[in-house]
């Protein structure tokens, strides 16, 4: 094709249209490859201008330089508005609504009595305690004889203990935590230092204050010297870690088989005193059927209630809450996840 003013100016217009028809940053791509670049119709009619006569050559190169920079000028127009265009949409397509619902997954959590059994544990291991676990369906025997509970005595008729058929078996549903008491003193010799919370049977109906199944925590010492003091001193450090720093306890005289003398524990809270559990000496008959030598040792014990310690410190009125799972009740505790 000839090299002349209206070749130069159909190749613009070419290149003018091409660039005002792309749509895209990759159309517009396309169309720089053929009509702005180096191998472009005009690129090359300016090439051609080498073979052109001066005069020829000075006009012609006018009209082609200004139709070059039309096209540059053009290009970068159509490319300064398709980026807008672009990042516009980008913007938008890739919007983060925060706001938006998530998919969350709920962590289970640990029941408030998990909770709070993790919590005394800690405690008492922080004191030198080791933790003792042992069986809920338990022995007669460990239940209640070696704890110097008579055949005749009230804790083991029908009202109270759920007995396992066959009943010659000899098997109950351990009733306290006591037995554990037993279990390690015949396991460990002393000194002794355990606590052992876990789950306890009787057969109560289940209502506000009671459940069939609930659970204890039982604190042993067997060491050399060990007078009530320190028994007093550990249920007044445990109180006050349950209750507030301000919390003491007091011992009211009581009768329990296994401990001699024995005493129910009150804890003095929000201005009234609050019965607690069980506590007194380990009787020495207890020591003796365990082979301990009561010359050289003696030794404590005690056991609360863990349902009412978490009613009392958190304002629980009805233990339905507590036994039947709802979360609803158990989340306000937390996970207990550490
Ligand atoms: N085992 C007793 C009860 O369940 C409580 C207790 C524990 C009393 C340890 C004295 C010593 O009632």
């Amino acid at each position: 094709m000839s090299l002349n003013a209206q070749t130069i100016a159909s190749d613009l217009a070419a290149a003018l249209s091409a660039i005002a028809g792309a749509n895209t940053l990759d159309e517009l791509k396309e169309v720089k490859s053929k009509f702005v670049g180096d191998k472009s119709a005009i690129a090359k009619a300016n090439q051609g201008l080498g073979g052109l006569e001066p005069a020829q050559r000075a006009e012609l190169g006018k009209v082609i330089g200004a139709a070059r920079a039309e096209i540059n000028q053009s290009f970068s127009e159509r490319e300064r508005i398709l980026t807008e265009i672009r990042d516009a949409k980008v913007l938008l397509e890739e919007r983060v609504d925060v706001t938006l619902p998530t998919h969350r997954v709920n962590r289970g959590g640990l029941h408030p009595l998990t909770i709070l059994t993790h919590e005394i544990s800690d405690l008492f291991v922080g004191l030198g305690y080791t933790v003792a676990e042992g069986p809920e369906l338990e022995s007669g025997w460990l239940n209640f004889d070696a704890l110097n509970i008579p055949a005749d005595h009230p804790a083991r008729t029908m009202q109270d203990t759920f007995f396992i058929e066959p009943l010659e078996s000899g098997l109950v549903m351990r009733t306290h935590t006591s037995p554990v008491q037993v279990r390690t003193m015949l396991d460990r010799k002393p000194p002794i230092y355990v606590i052992c919370p876990g789950r306890t049977y009787r057969a109560d109906e289940l209502d506000a204050t009671h459940t069939p199944v609930f659970n204890q925590v039982e604190g042993l010492v067997i060491d050399k010297g060990i007078t009530m003091a320190h028994l007093k001193g550990t249920l007044d450090f445990f109180a006050a870690k349950m209750f507030g720093p301000e919390v003491t306890t007091r011992i009211r005289p009581s009768f329990f088989p296994f401990t001699e003398p024995s005493a129910e524990v009150d804890f003095f809270y929000k201005g009234r005193w609050v019965e607690w559990g069980g506590c007194g000496m380990v009787n020495p008959k207890v020591l003796q059927a365990c082979g301990i030598d009561t010359d050289e040792y003696s030794g404590f014990a005690f056991g609360m209630g863990l349902e009412r310690t978490l009613m009392v410190r958190h304002g629980i009125a009805d233990m339905h809450d507590i036994v039947e799972g709802d979360v609803r009740f158990s989340r306000a505790f937390g996970t207990g996840h550490r």
